[in-house]
């Protein structure tokens, strides 16, 4: 690792432009456990360490970049989940928010279910042994392959998100002589404070069925009267990366005056409620989620609550956390390449992956922090913008950031959190080879993602 000198540009909070910023940090070396997986730390010597392992060694053996994944902090997130809602209720993790067959294996293992949203992630499911009446099948638009896979694999229920698919999946389970158990999708019209395109409970986008004007209404009672359908409860999911209980409330409230609203139109009482994920994590160190136990508390509390006073049986409650179990288990690791000093802005650190490894900035906005992991560095910090490699100016790992000054081609850096939708919305722009993912346990280190190479992209371009 070779270390050039440069100028390292600004450095003095009274001197920085605008940006996503407070004050440079105390300290640079010190790693806030809020955003980092459990196990990491600084070895003796400053290297950080994951499971055991310095990220030296991971570098040398792995390449960079790559996400490195700590099993133990995600069992440990996965169980805290389970143990939080106890027997009476199930977690089913998002797979969207990242999914490999190790990971299926983890969370099997853990007692926990699955939430999947393609026939892809149904088979990744599938194919590492996640029991079939475990899964929850999703989609808003889901192909006639994919509910004809989902019914004859077994799935426990699959979530009807439309009019035509209530219809859709019905006939499907007929004509494969099963009846298939939903749950519908509703709307319920809360505004989640968080950024538009993850916010999903609001009248005025794609997903579920409305609550307000009836719509609702009228989808329970089309698919009580289909034999191919058992419906066995209501389902909410209004948005991600949401840190107030306020909406869930809400959310948990509305639901249970419509399981009400069933009981006195069709005698029915439906035995489940889904509240959906979407639970914050700590992407910097400026935010403050809940705890899996504070969570559960207070859903628990409201449904016991508005079900008491409606007179209703409380239904088994289900959630579907992704980012909040993987989120914080995982690091990308970078190497740090071309620095870029601009004169009374900032310094422009470029790594070797970018936006095809994590959209999630230039995306939504989305807020990062990353340290240098390869040694400690007492140097002044200076103010930076870590961007990647590819064609596009757009292309921002971490927005506004403070790193050493003395910081150098060669060092590692690695950006915390990047557990959840970094891998499973990565891109082969500019033909950039999606990075590995290594999950590392009791010092011992295992790829359960391979790196792309160049013969995997030739091999889809078929000439
Ligand atoms: N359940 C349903 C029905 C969902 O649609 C989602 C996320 C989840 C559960 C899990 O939400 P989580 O607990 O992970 O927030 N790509 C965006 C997030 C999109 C989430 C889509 N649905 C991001 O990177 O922030």
């Amino acid at each position: 690792m070779s270390r050039s000198a440069h100028p390292a540009g600004p450095r003095h909070a009274d001197v920085l432009p605008e940006g996503h910023y407070t004050a440079p940090p105390t300290d640079l070396n010190a790693l806030d456990p809020k955003v980092w997986a459990q196990t990491v730390t600084r070895t003796p010597d400053g290297v950080v360490s994951v499971g055991g392992i310095d990220v030296k060694k991971l570098a040398e053996e792995f390449g960079t970049p790559a996400y490195f994944i700590d099993e133990a902090d995600f069992r440990a997130r996965a169980r805290a989940w389970r143990t939080a809602f106890g027997e009476d209720a199930d977690v089913f993790y998002a797979g969207k928010a990242f999914l490999s067959r190790a990971v299926v294996r983890w969370l099997h293992e853990e007692g926990l279910n699955l939430d999947v949203c393609s026939g892809g992630e149904l088979t990744t499911a599938l194919s590492a042994g996640m029991p079939a009446d475990r899964i929850a099948f999703h989609g808003n638009n889901k192909s006639t392959e994919e509910i004809t896979e989902a019914i004859s694999s077994g799935v426990g229920r699959i979530v009807l998100d439309s009019f035509q698919e209530i219809v859709r999946v019905a006939h499907i389970a007929e004509s494969l002589g099963r009846r298939q158990r939903v749950q519908i999708r509703v709307t319920v019209g809360v505004e989640a404070h968080t950024h538009e395109f993850i916010a999903t409970a609001h009248e005025d986008q794609k997903f579920g069925i409305g609550l307000a004007d009836g719509q609702a209404a009228e989808a329970v009672r089309r698919a009580l009267a289909l034999d191919g359908l058992e419906l066995i409860g209501i389902h909410s999911h209004i948005g991600s990366q949401i840190f107030d209980m306020a909406g869930f409330e809400v959310a948990a409230r509305r639901v249970v005056k419509l399981l009400a609203e069933i009981r006195d139109e069709h005698g029915v009482e439906l035995p489940e409620i889904d509240l959906g994920g979407g639970l914050g994590i700590a992407y910097t160190s400026e935010d403050d989620p809940s705890e899996p136990h504070e969570i559960a508390k207070a859903l628990n509390e409201i449904v016991t609550r508005e079900c008491e006073s409606a007179k209703l049986r409380t239904p088994r409650i289900s959630v579907e956390p992704g980012r909040a179990i993987v989120g914080p288990t995982a690091f990308t690791l970078y190497e740090v390449g071309t620095i870029k000093p601009l004169d009374g802005l900032r310094t422009y650190v470029s790594v070797d992956g970018g936006m095809s490894d994590n959209i999630r900035t230039a995306l939504y906005d989305a807020e990062y922090s990353v340290s240098l992991v390869s040694r400690v560095s007492e140097a002044e910090p200076m103010l930076v913008r870590v961007v990647g490699k590819h064609c596009e100016s757009g292309d921002i790992v971490v927005r506004d950031a403070f790193l050493p000054a003395d910081l150098a081609p060669g060092d590692l850096i690695a950006v915390p959190a990047t557990g959840a939708y970094c891998r499973s919305m990565a891109s082969n722009y500019n033909h950039a080879l999606r990075p590995p993912v290594v999950a590392v346990r009791d010092s011992e280190a295992r790829v359960i993602v391979r790196r792309e190479t160049e013969e995997d992209l030739l091999r889809l371009d078929v000439g």
